[in-house]
């Protein structure tokens, strides 16, 4: 009699329990068309609220893509996540879950529909985040972004189209410092390479030396006769 009062007794605490939970669920977002346009989480940016489940879906003109270009982005790490799906919020569209609070390079969509999830656990919170979209013409690479301590020059981003990357004094350049808008028989229009990163100057150091090892690495690679010999 004591165990089945005990049972019944969490069996209610959890029903309350998941109650109260389903009802602080927390629904937001919409369809977006348009040229352009920017998205926030509720809130922003003074903070989401907990258990949210916000779905915003971006679409765009027939044949054209999407791009997305974050400007400020603080989801708290691990729990609370922005989905992006390459077209309707599908889990087969699903694309990448970003979390943490660093701002996140921009991303295209392949096709003419881009959507967003935010869900949220049911404790803390952050300020959130912002993005612009903007709709891609065929021949629009569209701004890819800078990386942190970097500096773009440039202005247009259409097929044909240079711009040029550099790094704040004290950070070193990896990557291409120029990239190319080209055309892609597959993608439409694309940078012909990646975004380049900005790294601490002292890094350099560990660098060089890798280089080095990669360079005596090439005449091994060669049957050379004196290279036959025993082990030793
Ligand atoms: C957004 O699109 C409008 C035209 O629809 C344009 O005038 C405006 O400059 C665009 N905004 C940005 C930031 O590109
Ligand atoms: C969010 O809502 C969608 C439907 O709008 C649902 O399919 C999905 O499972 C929900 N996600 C969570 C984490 O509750």
């Amino acid at each position: 009699m004591r165990i089945k009062t005990g049972v019944i007794f969490w069996n209610l605490v959890f029903f309350m329990m998941v109650t109260c939970v389903r009802g602080f669920i927390y629904t937001c977002g919409g369809t977006l068309k348009g040229r352009n346009g920017t998205v926030e989480s509720p809130g922003f940016p003074y903070g989401y609220p907990n258990g949210a489940n916000c779905t915003w879906v971006i679409v765009a003109e027939e044949g054209n893509r999407i791009q997305i270009v974050f400007q400020s982005f603080a989801v708290e790490e691990e729990y609370d996540f922005l989905s992006l799906y390459d077209g309707h919020p599908h889990p087969v569209n699903f694309r990448t879950r970003l979390t943490g609070f660093s701002i996140p390079p921009p991303v295209t969509s392949t096709g003419s529909v881009f959507s967003l999830r935010l869900t949220s656990d049911f404790a803390v919170s952050a300020h959130g985040f912002k993005l612009y979209h903007e709709e891609l013409q065929i021949s629009a690479c569209g701004n890819p972004g800078v990386p942190p301590k970097g500096i773009l020059v440039g202005t247009r981003f259409n097929v044909g189209d240079q711009i040029r990357y550099s790094c704040v004094t004290g950070y070193v350049l990896d990557g291409h410092p120029q990239l190319t808008c080209v055309t892609n028989a597959e993608k439409g229009a694309m940078w012909d390479f990646p975004v380049p990163i900005c790294r601490d100057g002292e890094a350099g150091g560990a660098c060089s030396g890798g280089v080095a090892v990669g360079v005596e690495v090439v005449p091994r690679a060669r049957p050379m006769p004196w290279g036959r010999r025993g082990p030793m």
